[in-house]
């Protein structure tokens, strides 16, 4: 143990020069020599589960995304809350969150081939991407590897750092940049909302009360407001869903852009990305699928590379729902 992981270590400061700005350190294929066979693993288990449950891409993809907004992408958002600490999973944010059961098998058969070697980031970060592969039964993006796990989680962080779905523009960019992310990531990265649901709750203030006055948002498509007036029937209405995409919410598509542009946007987030020109502009053009699988991959590399943890920094976690002892 102690042999291999000294190897470990010493392969992670040799190669781990090579890199620079934010998530250098990552590269393609991290475990190819430590974990051979761990991306077909993660890749096996997860198209597995999706075969049977559609709705699993949508769940991991979230949970990425969560994960690498707090703190980075460090697996943080996995752990569980314990006697003295309330954790990520506990945020308000977390609404639906869901996926962990999933995440802790991968990681249990790739304790049992590579014991300590592969990060709940990583599998974390390859999971969401193999989720939403599997409908094209080829890998969507590339993922790089070599993240280490985190040591905290803390619910109040979530709190602080998961855009909501009420903001406007400005805040949603200010989010985004607060994580290097720029406004081409915040509106590429928003085509996520191609696939899954969302809660009533979330934004059915813009059906009934939207200024305090009764009112819908004048910027919500009143045939679509109609709609989702038949689904969420009042404002305290906490536990429907409705899919975020109609009609298309289990196919990763470009479709989400072309009911923005109908002024279908389920969030006022959503909506957001037509407030401004630049971003507006690039809604125009995500509206073609071949742009918009190519720009996702580039945004998902950036988003994937958030304040993560490299090098001796971190641990490997041996159950993704605890930090080791
Ligand atoms: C731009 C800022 C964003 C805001 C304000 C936002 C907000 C939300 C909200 C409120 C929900 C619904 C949760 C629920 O009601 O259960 C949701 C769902 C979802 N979000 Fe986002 N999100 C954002 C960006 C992202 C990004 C960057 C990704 C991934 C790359 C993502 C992926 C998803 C997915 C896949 C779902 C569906 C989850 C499910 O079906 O359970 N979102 N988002
Ligand atoms: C973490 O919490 C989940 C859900 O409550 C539970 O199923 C799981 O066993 C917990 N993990 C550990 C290591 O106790
Ligand atoms: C409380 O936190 C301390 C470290 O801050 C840890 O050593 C201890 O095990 C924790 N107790 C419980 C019950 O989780
Ligand atoms: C989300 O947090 C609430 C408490 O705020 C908790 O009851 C619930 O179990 C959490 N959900 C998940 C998936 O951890
Ligand atoms: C599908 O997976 C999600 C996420 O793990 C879970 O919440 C849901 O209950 C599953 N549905 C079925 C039918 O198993
Ligand atoms: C956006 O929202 C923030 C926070 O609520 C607010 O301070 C700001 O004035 C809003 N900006 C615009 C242009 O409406
Ligand atoms: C965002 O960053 C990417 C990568 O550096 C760049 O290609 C893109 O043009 C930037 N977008 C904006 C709006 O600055
Ligand atoms: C609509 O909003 C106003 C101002 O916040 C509030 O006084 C009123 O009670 C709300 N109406 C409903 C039906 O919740
Ligand atoms: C509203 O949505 C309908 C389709 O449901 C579409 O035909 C119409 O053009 C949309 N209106 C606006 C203003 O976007």
């Amino acid at each position: 143990m102690r042999t291999i992981h000294l190897l470990f270590l010493v392969s992670v400061v040799v190669f781990g020069t090579l890199g620079g700005c934010n998530g250098g350190q990552l590269r393609k294929n991290f475990y190819k020599k430590s974990c051979p066979h761990a991306e077909d693993i993660v890749k096996n288990i997860i198209w597995k589960h999706v075969a049977s449950n559609s709705s699993l891409p949508a769940k991991l993809l979230r949970m990425h995304f969560h994960d690498c907004f707090v703190r980075g992408c460090d697996a943080s958002v996995l752990v569980n809350s314990t006697a003295n600490n309330t954790a990520e999973k506990d945020a308000i944010p977390n609404l639906s969150l869901a996926g962990f059961d999933v995440i802790d098998e991968v990681k249990a058969q790739l304790e049992t081939t590579c014991p300590g070697v592969v990060s709940c980031a990583d599998i974390l970060a390859l999971s969401a991407r193999d989720s939403v592969s599997f409908q094209f039964k080829k890998s969507m993006w590339k993922v790089r590897t070599g993240r280490r796990d985190g040591i905290v989680s803390l619910a109040s962080e979530a709190l602080a750092n998961i855009p909501s779905p009420f903001s406007n523009f400005t805040t949603l960019t200010q989010d985004f940049a607060n994580k290097g992310l720029n406004v081409t990531d915040l509106v590429v990265l928003s085509g996520a909302h191609t696939i899954g649901r969302g809660h009533c709750n979330l934004f059915s203030n813009r059906l009934y009360n939207f200024t305090g006055n009764g009112d819908a948002d004048p910027s919500l498509n009143s045939t679509y407001a109609a709609f989702l007036k038949t689904e969420c029937q009042s404002l305290s209405d906490t536990t429907t869903t409705v899919e975020m995409d109609p009609q298309s919410s289990l196919s990763f598509d470009s479709h989400y852009y072309t009911n923005l542009k109908l002024n279908q946007g389920l969030f006022q987030s959503d909506a957001a990305l037509l407030t401004n020109d630049d971003a507006s502009n690039i809604v125009d053009e995500l509206r073609d699928s071949a742009d918009f699988f190519t720009e996702f991959a580039e945004s998902m590399k950036r988003m994937g590379a958030i304040g993560v943890l490299t090098g001796d920094s971190g641990e490997i976690r041996a159950k993704c729902s605890v930090v080791n002892s």
